[in-house]
């Protein structure tokens, strides 16, 4: 049986990362493969456009047009195999992530990127799509505490107001995929959520 693709999304600190190994742990309860991964990455030449993604300035269509190759490659090498042997496959970060920064946030229009996901993939979707969503001064406030800034993290307020709403518009899109977690709220309450929606998978 083929396994379910789940993929995590929302913007630099609303606590993707923080969550995932809570939900690994719960869908290997239940005995299932899972298979953790991330974009940009994912892949030895995943992991190497991730280094220059997240450090050099480029075109915004340079920008997309990376993303989405080091996208076919994560299909081809992880995603892809691992579905087809039955495992779940939990990926920070997806296509919905190109539409929020390279599309709200960069402004590379929805057509263009539209035309690379029909191209990369054209008949694979998540089965479920979490979306983090914070007000933006929470996850800015979150990140000062957390790291030093990566490229997309230095970037202003209005840009991140662009990915958010980005991303909650492309979750309107597909109500059916997207479950749109608010994760203002304590670390306790959201993995409280996260786990009785994988419970009903
Ligand atoms: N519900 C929460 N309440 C308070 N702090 C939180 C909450 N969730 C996460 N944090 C903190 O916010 C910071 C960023 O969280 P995390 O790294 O999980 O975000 P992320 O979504 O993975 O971001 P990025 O996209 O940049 O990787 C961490 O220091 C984390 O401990
Ligand atoms: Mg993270």
């Amino acid at each position: 049986m083929r396994g379910k693709f789940i993929t995590l999304e929302g913007m630099d600190g609303a606590g993707k990362s923080t969550h995932i190994p809570e939900i690994i742990t719960a869908l290997e309860s239940r005995g299932f493969e899972v298979v953790n991964t991330r974009e940009p990455g994912g892949t030895p030449l995943g992991e190497g456009l991730r280094r220059i993604l997240l450090h050099e300035a480029m075109h915004p269509e340079t920008e997309a047009l990376l993303m989405f190759a080091a996208r076919r490659e994560h299909i081809a090498q992880v995603i892809e195999p691992a579905l087809a042997r039955g495992a779940y496959v939990v990926s920070d970060r997806f296509s919905d992530a190109s539409f929020a920064y390279q599309g709200g946030g960069r402004g590379v229009t929805a057509e263009k990127l539209e035309l690379l996901e029909s191209w990369v993939h054209p008949d694979l979707q998540p089965d479920l799509t979490l979306l983090f969503d914070v007000p933006v001064e929470v996850s800015v406030q979150r990140l000062a505490n957390a790291r030093s800034p990566d490229k997309f993290e230095q970037e202003s307020v209005a840009f991140f107001t662009k990915i958010r709403n980005a991303y909650l518009s492309r979750a309107a899109k597909s109500p059916e995929r997207f479950r749109v977690i608010n994760s203002n709220q304590p670390k306790d309450r959201v993995k409280q959520l996260l786990l009785d929606i994988v419970d009903t998978l």
